[in-house]
């Protein structure tokens, strides 16, 4: 079963706009990686401040392989700018694992 690996961005109120427009305008590098299923921005709608980058990988190997690879450094080459520039937006962001133990899909889902 597919491994789940999740992003977990904190992002102050006023900066939820700029994280939106900036994954609108992103690299699309992620796509063709090998193993890569897809992945989902997600925003809170609770008042947390903690916005989720849910991607979704065929196994471990494949996720690792991609966070060693060019395609990664492409994809967040927009941050390597901004840490050169002394700014730091998001202001953290953690790595949750999970794997996937069960799903369902309603079949009236399109
Ligand atoms: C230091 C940790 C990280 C931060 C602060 C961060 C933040 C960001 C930001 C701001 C973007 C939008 C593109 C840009 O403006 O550069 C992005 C892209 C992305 N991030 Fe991260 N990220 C981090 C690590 C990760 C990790 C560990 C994952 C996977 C669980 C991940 C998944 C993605 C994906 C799939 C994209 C789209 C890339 C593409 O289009 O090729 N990120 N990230």
């Amino acid at each position: 079963m597919a491994v789940i690996k999740i992003n977990a961005l904190t992002v102050p109120e006023e900066s939820g706009q700029q994280l939106a427009e900036r994954f609108a305008a992103r690299a699309g590098a992620v796509d063709g990686q090998e193993g890569f299923e897809g992945f989902e921005l997600l925003r809170p709608t609770d008042g947390r401040s903690q916005w989720l980058v849910l991607t979704r990988w065929r196994d471990e190997a494949a996720f690792e392989a991609w966070l060693q690879s060019p395609s990664f450094r492409e994809g967040h080459a927009g941050l390597r700018r901004e840490a050169q520039q002394g700014e730091t937006h998001p202001t953290n962001s953690e790595l949750w694992s999970y794997e996937v133990i069960q799903s369902s899909e309603s079949p009236d889902h399109s």
